[in-house]
């Protein structure tokens, strides 16, 4: 496996939050002073990496799979990004 370095990674996942799939127009997540309701608040849910994983190759209701969207390095980078940020 590559090595990177964690704060390398957070910000990695951050842009893919923010700019690269917009996870942050359905979810609140203070890190990323996103505001929206559509999806639950990540800051209240604090989901460890495994279920950020989870949710992202699988989808959930009216969220997509990211699969075949975004490499699994990608969606590892936000998953951390998510956990991270989100239990802090
Ligand atoms: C179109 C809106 C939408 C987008 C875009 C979206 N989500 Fe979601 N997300 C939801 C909804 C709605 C749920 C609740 C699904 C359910 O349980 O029915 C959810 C659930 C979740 C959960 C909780 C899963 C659980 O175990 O309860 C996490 C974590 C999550 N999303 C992270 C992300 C991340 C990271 C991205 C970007 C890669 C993203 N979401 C993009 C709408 C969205």
């Amino acid at each position: 496996m590559q090595i990177v370095i964690a704060d390398e990674l957070f910000l990695k996942g951050k842009d893919i939050f923010l700019n690269a799939v917009n996870c942050s127009t359905c979810h609140l997540l203070k890190d990323a002073n996103s505001n929206t309701n559509i999806g639950p608040n990540l800051n209240e849910i604090r989901p460890v990496f495994e279920r950020v994983y989870t949710v992202v190759l699988n989808g959930a209701g009216v969220m997509p799979s990211y699969q075949g969207i975004l490499a699994e390095e990608e969606m590892k980078a936000v998953s951390f990004y998510v956990s991270e940020s989100a239990n802090n």
